[in-house]
């Protein structure tokens, strides 16, 4: 479903990714690991069209998508829920999703996409005329990861979706990702919290200092020594 092919990537003079390959299939939750500053969200934002590879190339559904707009990557069904949340705070829970249906596939679908994410995140749906800015930090998580799936996506990244979460939080969202895999929605999950992250993928990447370090099944590298050192604390 998802390709990056020996991809290369820079801020300015400045090299964040070296030579990195992934490849994700239909219906895998794949995981991507790393220490700060690793380079994930240069990845993520290589792969939505954010940043454009100096080198290498990135396929979507057999299709190159590396310099294509970010719009039009959305369009082909392939949707990022950032870092941080980035909502539009002085809007309410349903404009918010709302402009996460703004391309035109979604939008003729949106009243269902609505009801798909409201079973999901009930929260959202008790909360949807309350400025976004008013909901606690778990529920705000809960929007961005909502306003993501409103423009249906086939494959869904996610930037750290637990970051900031109290355990109980955090086990729903490992629970909403779980769920969508099982809608069929393919998944790319960026984590710190190695331990769920892995008990939860099927198959995740390592990537150190912008280059891919370890790749395999997610119960393989459970095992490996790199992992419980530096990512178990073991
Ligand atoms: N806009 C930018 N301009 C210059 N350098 C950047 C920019 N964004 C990131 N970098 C650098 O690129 C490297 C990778 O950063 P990135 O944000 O991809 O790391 P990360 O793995 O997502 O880290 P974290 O876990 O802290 O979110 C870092 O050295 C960072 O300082
Ligand atoms: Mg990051």
């Amino acid at each position: 479903m998802l390709k990056v092919n020996k991809v290369d990537t820079f801020y300015g003079k400045s090299q964040a990714l070296w030579d990195v390959s992934l490849d994700i299939k239909e219906a895998e939750i794949v995981a991507l690991i790393g220490a700060n500053g690793a380079g994930k969200t240069t990845l993520l934002n290589t792969i939505s069209g954010v940043l454009v590879p100096t080198s290498g190339t990135v396929e979507f559904i057999g299709q190159k998508i590396d310099g294509m707009a970010p719009h039009r990557i959305v369009g082909m069904g392939l949707s990022h829920i950032p870092e941080g949340r980035r909502l539009f705070v002085e809007m309410s829970v349903r404009e918010n999703l709302e402009m996460g249906a703004y391309s035109s596939r979604a939008w003729k679908h949106r009243a269902e996409t609505f009801e798909q994410v409201y079973k999901i995140f009930p929260i959202l749906k008790e909360r949807a005329g309350q400025l976004a800015r008013t909901l606690s930090g778990g529920e705000q998580q809960m929007l961005a990861m909502g306003r993501g799936l409103m423009s249906r996506p086939k494959l869904c990244m996610f930037d750290e979706p637990s970051y900031g979460l109290a355990p109980r939080l955090l086990r729903e969202v490992f629970e909403a990702i779980k769920s969508l895999r099982e809608q069929g929605i393919t998944i790319l999950l960026i984590e710190q919290n190695v331990r769920n992250t892995l008990d939860i993928s099927d198959r995740a990447y390592v990537l150190e200092n912008g280059r891919i370090a370890l790749e395999g099944k997610s119960q393989d590298l459970l095992k490996k020594e790199l992992i419980k050192k530096s990512y178990l604390g073991l």
